[in-house]
């Protein structure tokens, strides 16, 4: 017999499980060599395997480590992504490919969303690639997905990122400059990624509801670039 006590219980942790948040960040290495590396902070989650967070996963990084990349991802190509649930419109993931110094192309790169937002993504096949960061105001880079608990396939020499579905959201969000701090201290050399990735931490930590139109847009022409925070994204062709 099973009380009515434990069945509420057993409800409520099905609840729990179901329901909360999580993402999973999966690789396909397809370069013959390399290990596929997700950091976050000083800490590395992930040498290949899948890994999956609870809650929001915020300012995360990504390469293919062939040897040449310094831990944060410097000389080689950067995934960086922030995975969240929209709490409020226009927040939710956000994801992007980084060549600013002193990152640099090692290997075609790309990355897709999975449950959900499906085929939403961007590859970057060469150093001129059109589709990643050059400098901080190439926000039309970004690509966003409002669906929650979506996962984030990335894979290294060989694209399964389709040409994106223009998932556009512009939101008002500020950049909230503190989480630039939350990263790895010990590096003096990634600023400039720390800087970049952790404004994508925004969508997920502004404490007042972001007035988020999801007007679909190429680019984001205002003054919010400057900060280059992770609000506007378009088209990856
Ligand atoms: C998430 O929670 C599950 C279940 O409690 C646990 O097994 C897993 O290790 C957690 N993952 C992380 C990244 O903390
Ligand atoms: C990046 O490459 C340059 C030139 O090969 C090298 O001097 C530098 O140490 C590398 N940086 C890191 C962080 O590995």
């Amino acid at each position: 017999m099973i009380s009515t006590f434990t069945r509420i219980t057993l409800s409520f942790l099905l609840f729990t499980v179901v329901y909360a948040e999580q993402h999973t960040v999966r690789f396909e290495n397809h370069c013959g060599s390399g290990t596929p590396t997700l950091i976050q902070g000083a800490n590395t989650l992930s040498t290949g395997q899948d890994y999956t967070s609870n809650g929001t996963f915020s300012s995360a990084i990504a390469y293919l480590q062939t040897g040449a990349c310094g831990f944060n991802g410097e000389n080689c190509s950067l995934v960086e992504m922030t995975l969240g649930n929209s709490h409020c419109v226009g927040c939710g993931s956000s994801v992007d490919i980084s060549l600013i110094p002193p990152h640099a192309f090692n290997v075609e790169t790309s990355f897709s969303f999975i449950d959900g937002c499906d085929g939403s993504g961007a590859t970057c096949a060469t150093k001129d690639c059109k589709t990643a960061f050059f400098k901080f105001d190439d926000n039309q880079v970004q690509v966003a997905c409002q669906t929650d608990n979506v996962g984030l396939l990335i894979t290294f020499c060989g694209s399964k990122a389709s040409s994106s579905t223009q998932v556009s959201a512009a939101s008002t969000a500020k950049h909230v400059s503190t989480a630039v701090n939350s990263r790895t201290p010990s590096s003096t050399t990634n600023a400039a990624s720390i800087s970049h990735s952790a404004s994508s931490a925004l969508v997920t930590s502004t404490p007042t509801p972001p007035k988020c139109n999801r007007k679909h847009r190429r680019s984001v022409s205002d003054s919010r670039r400057r900060h280059h925070a992770r609000t506007g994204h378009g088209g990856l062709f």
